[in-house]
C-alpha cells in the first residue's frame, strides 16, 4: 500500500461479529484550498453534452476519467444524467469525488446527507415502494432509518443459523441444472439459473418464505423483481443498446410504475403471507407498522439482496471460469486444505486467505453499485490526496467507486487484478479502502450510518460460493457470454 494518511484503522479480516471500531473520518489536510475546477455549462445545454458523453460517446468510466485528466484534479463539478427533456425536477449539478480520500467524506454522516440520494438526485417515484421511502432513501437523521436498519441486521443475524445450509441446497439445484445441460449441449448458460439461485436462496433467509408455498413466484419471481428493479433504474444506468435508441427510448424519461404494478403487487402479497413472522416481528419489536415492514422487506429482497446479488455473484463466476493465470489450481488447494474432511461453514471459509482476497479484489474492481451520493449538510472543507475544497451546503457529492478504487495512491498496480492483494498484514491494511458496501470493509454498519447491514455476509457468501465450487469441481471453463462451457468434477 502506498504511504498515505487517513484516520481509518488498520482493517481485520471480516466476522459475522460486528467490529466495534468507529467509522472513520478522512483526516484533515494541510494542503492548499483549491477552486473546484470543472463547470455545469450553459443551462439545458451542458446537462445535455455532458449526458450525452455518459451514455452515448464516453461511458460512465471513461467520463469521469477524461475530466479527471482535463482538470488535472479528482475532485471537479460536472453534470451527471438523468436530464433534459422530462426530467426537469432533477438537478443534475454535482461535485465528482473520485479518490479515495474525498470519497470517504461520503461516509461521515455529520457532514452529507443522504435523503432520497440513492442513485442522484433523481429519485424514483415512491409508487415503486408501496408509496413510501423506504431505508435505503432515509437520512440518518430520520427516526425510520434507525428502526428498519436494526430491523435489517437482525434479519440477518436470525437467519445465519440456517444460511450456509441453504445456500448449499441452492447451489446443488443450480450446479445439477447446468451440469445435466452441459450433458446435451457445449455451453450451458449460468444467467439465468444463478438469478433463480439468488432469489430463492435470500427469500428463504431474509423472509422466512419458501418459493413452493407459491408456484408463481417460483417460477417468476425473479423475473417480477428483475423487471421492477430495471423501470427503477433505467434513467441512470447505461444498457448498451444501439445508440440513439437508449437515449430516446431508455434514458429520456421515467417509466411509470403502472408497467410492473401487478407483479410488485404479487411480490408483496407473497411476502406478506408467506414472511408472516419477519412482519410480525417488524411491527412488534421495531415499531415499524404493517406495511412499512412489507415494502422495506420487498426492498431489501428485491433491490438491496438479489439486485446487489445479481450483478456481483455472475461477475465473480466469470472471473474464475474464464482465468488463465492458475488462480483455480490456487483456489482449489486453498479450499479443500481448509475443508478437508469438514463441511462448509462460515468459520472455514473466514480461513480462506487466498478466496477471501479473491472475494474482495473482485469488489474492487467491479463494485456492484458504483456510484454513491451525499448532499452537504453545512458547508465544509473537502480533502483530496493533494488539496482541499470549499463545499457549500447542500452541494450533491457523487462518488463513482469503480475510479476510486483504483486510486494509484492507495493500491499498487491499480488496474491489475492481483488476488491476493488483500493478503497477509499489508493486504488486512488495504480493506479499509475497500468500499464497495458504501464503507469501508473494516467498518461496522449501524442505525448512525449507512453501510449496507450485510456487508459480511456478502463477502462470506461469496466466498462460501467459490468455495463450494472447488469442492465440486477441480475445474470449470465459462465463454464470455455468460455460459459455462466445461466442468471437470472433482477427483
Ligand atoms: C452483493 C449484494 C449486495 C450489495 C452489492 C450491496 C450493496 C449495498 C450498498 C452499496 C449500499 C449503500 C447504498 C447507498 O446508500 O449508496 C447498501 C445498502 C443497504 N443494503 Fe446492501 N448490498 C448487498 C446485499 C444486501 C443484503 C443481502 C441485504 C439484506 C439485509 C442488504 C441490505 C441493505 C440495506 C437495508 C441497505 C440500506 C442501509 C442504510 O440505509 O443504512 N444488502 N447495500
Amino acid at each position: 500500500m502506498k504511504a498515505i494518511k487517513m484516520t481509518m484503522s488498520p482493517g481485520t479480516p471480516s466476522s459475522l461479529t460486528p467490529p466495534t471500531q468507529q467509522q472513520t473520518k478522512p483526516a484533515p489536510s494541510t494542503a492548499p484550498i483549491r477552486t473546484i475546477p470543472g463547470g455545469y455549462g450553459w443551462p439545458v445545454l451542458g446537462p445535455i453534452s455532458d449526458r450525452l458523453d455518459y451514455f452515448w460517446f464516453q461511458g460512465p468510466e471513461t467520463f469521469f476519467r477524461k475530466r479527471i485528466e482535463k482538470h488535472k484534479s479528482t475532485v471537479f463539478r460536472t453534470n451527471v444524467p438523468p436530464t433534459f427533456p422530462f426530467f426537469s425536477g432533477v438537478n443534475p449539478n454535482v461535485v465528482a469525488v473520485l479518490d479515495c480520500k474525498s470519497f470517504s467524506h461520503l461516509f461521515d454522516m455529520e457532514i452529507v446527507e443522504k435523503k432520497n440520494v440513492l442513485v442522484g438526485d433523481f429519485m424514483p417515484s415512491v409508487k415503486f415502494t408501496g408509496d413510501l421511502r423506504v431505508c435505503a432513501y432515509l437520512d440518518t437523521s430520520e427516526p425510520q432509518h434507525s428502526k428498519v436498519k436494526k430491523f435489517s441486521m437482525d434479519i440477518l443475524k436470525r437467519s445465519s443459523t440456517i444460511w450456509v445450509s441453504t445456500l448449499t441446497s441452492n447451489l446443488d439445484t443450480m450446479w445439477d441444472t447446468l451440469e445435466s445441460k452441459l450433458s446435451v449441449s457445449d455451453s450451458a448458460s449460468y444467467l439465468v439459473p444463478i438469478q433463480k439461485l439468488i432469489f430463492s436462496f435470500f427469500t428463504r433467509c431474509l423472509i422466512g418464505a419458501d418459493l413452493s408455498a407459491s408456484p408463481e413466484i417460483a417460477k417468476s419471481g425473479y423475473v417480477m423483481a428483475d423487471l421492477w428493479l430495471a423501470l427503477q433504474l433505467l434513467p441512470t444506468v447505461k444498457i448498451g443498446v444501439l445508440q440513439p435508441l437508449e437515449e430516446i427510448f431508455l434514458h429520456s424519461y421515467a417509466y411509470p410504475f403502472a408497467l410492473v404494478s401487478s407483479g410488485y403487487k404479487k411480490l408483496a402479497k407473497f411476502v406478506e403471507e408467506q414472511g408472516k413472522e419477519a412482519v410480525e416481528r417488524g411491527v412488534t419489536e421495531f415499531g415499524l407498522s404493517r406495511e412499512e415492514t412489507i415494502h422495506n422487506l420487498v426492498f431489501i429482497l428485491g433491490f438491496n439482496a438479489y439486485g446487489g446479488a445479481s450483478i456481483f455473484l455472475p461477475t465473480l463466476l466469470a472471473k474464475i471460469g474464464t482465468d488463465k493465470t492458475g488462480i483455480q489450481e490456487k483456489l482449489r488447494e486453498e479450499v479443500r486444505a481448509k475443508t478437508a474432511g469438514s463441511t462448509l461453514s462460515f468459520d472455514s471459509v473466514k480461513d480462506m486467505e487466498l478466496v477471501q482476497s479473491f472475494v474482495y479484489e473482485t469488489l474492487r474492481l467491479n463494485p456492484p453499485v458504483p456510484l454513491q451520493y451525499g448532499r452537504a449538510r453545512k458547508d465544509f472543507l473537502l480533502s483530496s490526496h493533494d488539496s482541499v475544497y470549499e463545499i457549500k451546503k447542500g452541494e450533491l457529492l457523487c462518488g463513482f467507486q469503480t475510479l476510486v478504487m483504483r486510486d494509484p495512491n492507495v493500491f499498487d498496480d491499480p488496474e491489475e487484478f492481483v488476488s491476493d492483494r488483500f493478503t497477509k498484514q499489508k493486504g488486512r491494511e488495504l480493506l479499509s479502502y475497500l468500499y464497495w458496501s458504501n464503507g469501508p470493509q473494516t467498518g461496522s454498519p449501524s442505525e448512525s450510518n449507512k453501510q449496507c447491514p450485510a456487508k459480511d455476509y456478502v463477502t462470506l457468501t461469496a466466498c462460501l460460493f467459490v468455495a463450494y465450487l472447488f469442492r465440486r469441481y477441480d475445474s470449470i471453463t465459462c465463454n464470455s457470454s455468460g455460459a459455462i462451457t466445461a466442468v471437470v468434477k472433482a477427483k
